[in-house]
């Protein structure tokens, strides 16, 4: 309503309404080798462009009298309430899109004022406590990248922990980076790689195993940040990730239901099926077509979902094909690069708005009413 009055007293929005606008003008905004990182992704991007397509391929089915008058898009996620079923996807390096350089911060600040959950990346420029420090009381997360050496994987979630973070999220998809053209053609990794090591400079583990301080080598700190980086994990593992909390433990990157099958006899509590925003590895299925068999693996446990979500009609589609909760990745990025904290609370606010307006309008007033039977396959 607010968005709607505002606009019939003549006040203009502070961004557009549609992320076709929003993306163009972030393209325009940013400088083309930080765009071509944040909008790029694995191969020709068939499989980036397939996750947003095949929200196409569904359509939700409107129900009459129901007098959806109040909707209620509360969701309960870990224990948590939060006032919708929609959280921040971890963004690394973000810090890049924002004008001061704190990219981390705003989205915390962000997450603070619209109650959206953040869930920070490993990769970031500021470290994850201030992070933390800015949530208010909105629940956050923590995205763990794994790094080879042990301690040093118990030091960051156990810091996670002390600075109240309220889930592990550990990213299963990314101990390489993808085969990314733009990135490679652009050559923007130099500019990359001094931007997100604020969790290991400020380490204890990781400044532990380093003659001088990463400040007073910074050469040598990023080269065993390189080493210590990538860690093909094994389910072997899986046991050992388990023990290093007492905290929800996510896993991100599942599409294949045996997978999610798997993980769930482990011990983790939540699935988070996700391609990464197509940016990880090209030639593969649209993340929302392994949603419903990796739901029905998960078989009642909580499955997160991203990658493609674009409008609040998506959010609503994820939601029925059975997501607990659904992150948005680039398009609040976008916001962030746009207008700061504000320009992320435009992007989810907006989202929120058209999610539950879809919702008033086809006859689903809470998230227990939607369902697969909401939805049917187009064509
Ligand atoms: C990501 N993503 C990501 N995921 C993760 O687990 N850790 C990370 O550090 C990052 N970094 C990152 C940077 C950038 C620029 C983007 C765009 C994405 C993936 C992210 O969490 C999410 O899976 C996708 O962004 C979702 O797809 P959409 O919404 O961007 O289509």
């Amino acid at each position: 309503n607010e968005i709607y009055f505002a606009g019939l007293a003549g006040v203009q929005p502070p961004l557009p309404m549609t992320f076709t606008e929003i993306e163009a003008r972030a393209q325009q905004a940013l400088p083309p080798s930080i765009w071509s990182y944040v909008a790029g992704g694995a191969g020709d991007e068939r499989t980036q462009r397939a996750n947003v397509e095949a929200f196409d391929s569904w359509g939700l089915i409107p129900r009459m009298f129901v007098g959806a008058k109040q909707r209620d898009l509360s969701a309960n996620l870990f224990g948590l309430n939060l006032p919708s079923p929609v959280f921040m996807a971890p963004v690394g390096v973000i810090g890049l899109c924002a004008q001061d350089g704190h990219g981390d911060l705003a989205t915390a600040r962000a997450a603070a004022r619209t109650g959206v959950p953040m869930v920070a990346s490993t990769l970031t420029v500021d470290p994850m406590e201030e992070v933390a420090a800015e949530f208010g009381d909105t629940p956050g997360f923590f995205q763990l990248y794994t790094p080879t050496d042990r301690d040093l994987a118990a030091s960051l979630v156990r810091r996670a922990e002390q600075a109240g973070f309220k889930g592990i999220v550990v990213t299963l998809d990314t101990w390489v980076t993808g085969w990314r053209p733009r990135d490679l053609s652009t050559s923007n990794f130099p500019q990359l790689r001094g931007h997100c090591l604020a969790n290991y400079f400020t380490d204890p583990v990781f400044r532990a195993g380093l003659a001088r301080t990463p400040e007073e080598d910074r050469q040598a700190a990023i080269l065993r940040w390189i080493q210590l980086f990538g860690n093909p994990l094994t389910w072997d593992d899986l046991p050992w990730l388990r023990s290093l909390t007492e905290l929800p433990l996510i896993v991100k990157g599942i599409g294949h239901p045996d997978d999610a099958r798997r993980a769930k006899d482990l011990g983790v509590d939540g699935i988070y099926c996700s391609n990464h925003g197509g940016r990880q590895a090209n030639g593969g299925l649209p993340a929302l077509d392994m949603l419903p068999g990796v739901v029905e693996a998960a078989d009642g446990l909580p499955v997160l979902f991203d990658s493609g979500v674009r409008t609040g009609a998506d959010i609503v589609k994820a939601l029925a094909l059975g997501a607990t909760a659904v992150g948005i990745g680039r398009p609040y990025t976008y916001g962030l690069a746009l207008g700061g904290v504000d320009g992320i609370v435009h992007v989810l606010r907006a989202l929120l708005a058209e999610a539950d307006l879809i919702m008033a309008v086809d006859g689903y007033p809470t998230l227990a009413d939607l369902t697969p039977e909401s939805l049917r396959r187009v064509g």
